[in-house]
């Protein structure tokens, strides 16, 4: 298999601080996604010089607008994590999500995994998500990760010590490579025609 023809499972983590459970959940459901013929990446937003959306005119941008645009257009599969914010995913994943739009994720595979401090989990980020997956015309898996008591639930040094809550994020990111390399095994134009004749908001 060439380069060109492998599978790329991109995962995006919407925290912005260096020591992030976040991170940590996204990574596990990497591994699940390797356990598959795929090339994975993980994308941190901090690596990345980007702009408010609407702040700078486009031919202003820094260069690593296009530069995190394409990594994240590259990838045929994509895992969004973010850590719950006041209810709501994280500004900072939001602003990406604009930056990217729904020309580089129109009709990819999204896995979504939510982290929260509180006892009520990351659900109200997660349908946020959902709700933003079906505007950028996206196909949200309809298995979810929500990670609540975060601090206990993954500890400072990244061990997950609950092995069920282990297993579901290796089997997201088993289920985002797993559908994603089914969908790319269908002809792209003719999956592209028919995800085009679907009706738009
Ligand atoms: C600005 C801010 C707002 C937060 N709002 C919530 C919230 O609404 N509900 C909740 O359960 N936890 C909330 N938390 C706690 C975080 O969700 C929790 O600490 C999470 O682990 C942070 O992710 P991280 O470890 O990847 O940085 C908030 C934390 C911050 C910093």
């Amino acid at each position: 298999m060439s380069d060109a023809d492998r599978v790329r499972i991109a995962a995006v983590c919407g925290a912005m601080s260096r020591e992030s459970r976040t991170r940590t959940a996204l990574s596990v459901a990497l591994e699940g996604a390797s356990e598959f013929e795929v090339e994975t990446r993980l994308i941190e937003l901090y690596d990345y010089d980007l702009v408010i959306l609407g702040s700078v005119a486009p031919e202003d941008y820094p260069p690593d607008v296009s530069r995190f645009r394409q990594e994240v257009e590259g990838a045929h599969g994509i895992l969004v994590a973010t850590p719950e914010y006041y209810g709501s995913l994280t500004g900072a994943l939001k602003n990406a999500l604009d930056l990217i739009g729904a020309d580089a994720l129109r009709g990819k595979i999204v896995g979504l995994i939510g982290v929260a401090g509180g006892d009520t989990g990351a659900i109200n980020s997660l349908n946020t998500m959902r709700i933003i997956c079906r505007n950028l015309h996206c196909w949200a898996l309809p298995q979810e990760v929500s990670i609540a008591n975060s601090s206990s639930a993954i500890s400072e040094d990244g061990a997950i010590s609950d092995q069920a809550l282990h297993e579901r994020l290796l089997e997201i990111g088993r289920n985002v490579a797993r559908f994603t390399i089914l969908q790319q095994r269908v002809r792209q134009e003719e999956f592209m025609q028919l995800w085009e004749g679907l009706p738009r908001w």
